[in-house]
C-alpha cells in the first residue's frame, strides 16, 4: 500500500491529497538582467505589431546578431496572443534558451492577457523538462496594468499552468519546475513586485487546492474525505472549525441536507471553518455546494451526465481553498464558510419525487425531481449561515445544465437580490481573472416554482432553469444581500489552453478571496 502510494505525485498523506498534484515551483523577484545570467530559459514578451524592440528583447537580438528580427521578419514571431518561439542561444547568451512569447496588442492587453501568455509559455517549458526559468518582467509591461497586478498575473499564469492531477502508477513525466525568477531592472519597483508575486502566490496556490480538491475522484473524495481536507486547512491556517455529523444534521432539522444524503451509504457531513480577522467587524458568509458525487439519485442521469459528477462539490472546493488563501493573508474582517456535503445516490433509501421536507428554515419543499438537489442543500446551509450572523452572504455551486447551456464555457453566472452586490461580485471576478456574467431574475419566474402541496417545490421545468433554481434559493435567503454564482459551465476545462489545465479550474477561489480583501480594506485590494 504504502509502495503503491510513494509513487503518486505528491504527498499522500494518510486521508489527505492536499499536495496531490504536482509540487509548486517558488516564485522569486530579482533585481538586474535577465541576460546576465546562465539558466535554462528567459521568457520575452513580444507585443503585435511592434516592430522596435526595446531592453531585454533587444538586447538579446543583438547578442543573437539580429537572428530574432530576421525570425520575426519572416513571420516565425509575429507577437500574437500565447503564440510560444523557443530559441537556443548556442552560447552567445548565458541563458541556454529564449522563449519569444506574443502578447497580442500591446495598448489592448490586461492582465488575463499576461496569465495567459505566460501559462502558454510555462507548458511550452515544461514539456521539455526545463527546471528553472527566468522572466523579464520589463517586457510584459502594459499600460493597463499597475505593476503589483503584473505581477499577480505572472506569477498565477505560472502556477496555474504547471498545475497537474495524475493517478498514474509510474512517475515517467519529466522533472518538475522548481524556480521562477521575476526579472526587473528598476530597483524601486522591486517591493510592488514582492508582493504581487506573494498574493499571486497564495491565490494561485489555493486555486490549485482546489483543483485537487475537485479531481480527486468521488471514491476518495466522500463527504467525510472532504471534511477531512476541511479540517487539514483549518488546522494548518490556524481557523476555527466544526464537522457535524449525520445524527446533528438530522438533529437541528437540516431536513433537506438529510433527504439528499438518505441514499447513499456515505454519510453526510456539514462543515463550519471561521476566520476572525477583527473584532466586531461584518461576518462575510461564503456557501459552496458540496455534492461529491452526483448521480441524479433515484432521478438517475445518464452514464455520460454522470461522468463530470464527481465535480459537484467545486463550489466547496472553491470555498475551502478561499478560506485557505484567507487565513494567510489575514484581512482585518471576519468569514463564515459553511459546506453541506453528501453524495447524491439511488437506492432502497433514497428520497423520492413526491416527497414533501422540512428545510432548516420550517419551509416545506415538493420534490419534483431528485437530480436537483443542489439548490436542497444550499438552502439548509445559507439559512444557517443567515442565522449565525453572516452577510452579505456569497454562495458557488455547480447549480444547472441550465446555465452551461446559457453560458458556454466562457463565464459564471451570476444571480442575486441585490443589485450593487453583483456588480461588486462581478467587478471583482474581472479583476481576480474570473468572467462573470448578471442573470436576470424577474419576479415572474418565481411563480414557476409554486406548489400545490408544500411552500415550493424543487424545479420549475427546463425553461430558465438556471434562474428557478436561483429563485429557489433566494426564497430562503430572504431580504439577506446575497450573490449566487452557477460555476457550472466554469468548474470544468476539457482542454489545455493559456493557463487552463484540463480538468478542474478552480473557479471562484480566487474571486471569493478578492471580495473578502475588498470588504476588508485590506491594502491595494
Ligand atoms: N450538478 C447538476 C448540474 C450540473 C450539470 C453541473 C452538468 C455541472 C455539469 C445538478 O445537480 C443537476 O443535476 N441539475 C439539474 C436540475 C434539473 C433536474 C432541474 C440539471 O441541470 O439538469
Ligand atoms: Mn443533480
Ligand atoms: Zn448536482
Amino acid at each position: 500500500m504504502n509502495g503503491t502510494r510513494a509513487k503518486w505525485k505528491g504527498a499522500v498523506i494518510g486521508q489527505s491529497v492536499i499536495g496531490g498534484g504536482s509540487a509548486m515551483p517558488e516564485v522569486c523577484v530579482t533585481v538586474g538582467d535577465p541576460l546576465a545570467e546562465e539558466r535554462d530559459a528567459v521568457v520575452i514578451a513580444v507585443a503585435e505589431g511592434e516592430t522596435r524592440w526595446k531592453g531585454t528583447a533587444a538586447k538579446a537580438d543583438q547578442h543573437l546578431r539580429g537572428q530574432l528580427r530576421t525570425l520575426q521578419s519572416w513571420g516565425e514571431v509575429k507577437g500574437k496572443l500565447g503564440e510560444v518561439t523557443i530559441v537556443h542561444t548556442l552560447g552567445l547568451l548565458p541563458p541556454r534558451r529564449l522563449v519569444l512569447v506574443g502578447i497580442g496588442n500591446r495598448s489592448k492587453a490586461d492582465a488575463e492577457t499576461l496569465r495567459r501568455a505566460i501559462g502558454s509559455a510555462t507548458k511550452s517549458l515544461q514539456n521539455i523538462g526545463v527546471k528553472n526559468f527566468a522572466i523579464s518582467v520589463d517586457s510584459f509591461s502594459v499600460p493597463s496594468v499597475p505593476m503589483k497586478e503584473v505581477a499577480v498575473a505572472l506569477t498565477e499564469g505560472v502556477l496555474l499552468a504547471n498545475y497537474r492531477f495524475r493517478r498514474t502508477s509510474s512517475l515517467s513525466e519529466s522533472p518538475p519546475l522548481e524556480r521562477v525568477d521575476l526579472i526587473v531592472a528598476n530597483r524601486r519597483q522591486a517591493s510592488e513586485l514582492e508582493r504581487g508575486a506573494s498574493l499571486g502566490t497564495i491565490l494561485a496556490t489555493a486555486t490549485n487546492l482546489a483543483r485537487d480538491l475537485v479531481n480527486a475522484p468521488a471514491n476518495e473524495m466522500t463527504p467525510i474525505a472532504l471534511a477531512e481536507q476541511a479540517k487539514v486547512v483549518a488546522e494548518r491556517r490556524g481557523l476555527t472549525y466544526a464537522v457535524y455529523d449525520e445524527h446533528w444534521i438530522e438533529k437541528v432539522g437540516m431536513g433537506a441536507l438529510r433527504a439528499v444524503s438518505l441514499g447513499s451509504d456515505q454519510p453526510p457531513r456539514f462543515i463550519v471553518l471561521r476566520y476572525e480577522g477583527k473584532k466586531g467587524a461584518p461576518t462575510i458568509g461564503l456557501v459552496g455546494k458540496g455534492i461529491t458525487f452526483d448521480s441524479g439519485g433515484l432521478c438517475l442521469k445518464t452514464a455520460e451526465g454522470m461522468l463530470e459528477m464527481k465535480g459537484d462539490m467545486a463550489g466547496a472546493a472553491a470555498v475551502i481553498a478561499a478560506m485557505d488563501a484567507i487565513a494567510q493573508l489575514q484581512p482585518p474582517i471576519n468569514v463564515l464558510a459553511c459546506i453541506p456535503a453528501t453524495e447524491n445516490m439511488p437506492s432502497g433509501r433514497a428520497f423520492k419525487p413526491g416527497d414533501i421536507l422540512r428545510t432548516y428554515s420550517g419551509k416545506t419543499v415538493e420534490v419534483i425531481n431528485t437530480d436537483a438537489e443542489g439548490r436542497l442543500i444550499l438552502a439548509d446551509a445559507l439559512v444557517y449561515a443567515k442565522e449565525q450572523g453572516a452577510a452579505p452572504l456569497l454562495d458557488a455551486a455547480t447549480l444547472t445544465g441550465a446555465a452551461i447551456i446559457a453560458l458556454g464555457p466562457v463565464c459564471t453566472g451570476a444571480f442575486g437580490n441585490d443589485e450593487a452586490l453583483v456588480e461588486e461580485v462581478i467587478a471583482v471576478g474581472k479583476q481576480a481573472g474570473e468572467p462573470i456574467w448578471k442573470m436576470p431574475m424577474f419576479d415572474e419566474y418565481r411563480e414557476l416554482l409554486r406548489s400545490d402541496f408544500a411552500d415550493i417545490k424543487n424545479t420549475g421545468g427546463r425553461p430558465g432553469g438556471a434562474i428557478t433554481a436561483a429563485w429557489f434559493i433566494r426564497e430562503f435567503v430572504g431580504d439577506t444581500p446575497w450573490v449566487h454564482l452557477d460555476i457550472a459551465p466554469t468548474f470544468w476545462s476539457d482542454k489545455d489552453s493559456g493557463y487552463f489545465v484540463k480538468g478542474a479550474t478552480g473557479v471562484m477561489v480566487r474571486t471569493f478571496v478578492r471580495f473578502v480583501l475588498r470588504r476588508s480594506g485590506w491594502e491595494g485590494a
